[in-house]
């Protein structure tokens, strides 16, 4: 667990989202961990659609935040991060054809989703900060980190170690606006 977190829901309440890093590199071993608990996340038929292009190049990161993210919203915070991850959908028939026909469920989305967040709370716990940039260019993305026309990007995420200071918790709905218990 994280030095201040003793339990599950701690580290979860712990977590904002991070615009200001230090410089200093992320030691491969923590990023190996976190692609680790991606990659065990769970997915719809076991499908695993997910792709990860780890950046950690300079020169590529920068080409990331200048011309892959989505102009408008002040994001050169980005630049100083150390390491991007970019999510990659890999498409498959079932999963984003067949099933999506039958339920109207984005199956993949999901997926990606939730390995996108296991390496987000395992940088947590590893006391690295992380903020999810789902306002890019896709087309871009796949072109700055070379993957074919079959992987669809769907967000990136920056990892470093946080700014000091750089903890600012946004307010949430209450379980009762949220739930309904039958
Ligand atoms: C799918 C997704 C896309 C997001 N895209 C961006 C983004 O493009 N730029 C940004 O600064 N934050 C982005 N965020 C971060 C959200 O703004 C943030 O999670 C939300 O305001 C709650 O704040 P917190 O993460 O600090 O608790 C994104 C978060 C998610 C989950």
């Amino acid at each position: 667990m994280h030095a201040s977190c003793n339990s599950f829901v701690e580290l979860v309440k712990n977590r904002t989202s991070c615009r200001a890093y230090k410089t200093d590199p992320v030691p491969r071993g923590h990023i190996e961990l976190m692609l680790e608990a991606a990659r065990l996340a769970p997915s719809a038929c076991n499908k695993q659609p997910w792709r990860f292009a780890v950046v950690t190049d300079q020169d590529t990161r920068l080409r990331l935040v200048n011309e892959a993210f989505i102009a408008g919203i002040p994001m050169k915070w980005a630049e100083n991060a150390p390491v991007i991850i970019a999510l990659g959908m890999e498409r498959s028939l079932v999963t984003h054809k067949i099933a999506p026909k039958i339920s109207g469920v984005e199956y993949p989305l999901l997926d990606l989703g939730i390995a996108g967040e296991h390496l987000v709370l395992q940088a947590e716990e590893l006391g690295l900060g992380s903020c999810w940039i789902g306002w890019i260019k896709p087309k871009e993305v796949r072109q700055i980190v070379g993957w074919p026309r079959g992987i669809e990007p769907v967000s990136l995420i920056t990892f470093g170690w946080p700014a000091d200071g750089e903890r600012k918790h946004r307010p949430r709905l209450s379980a009762d606006e949220i739930t309904k218990w039958i």
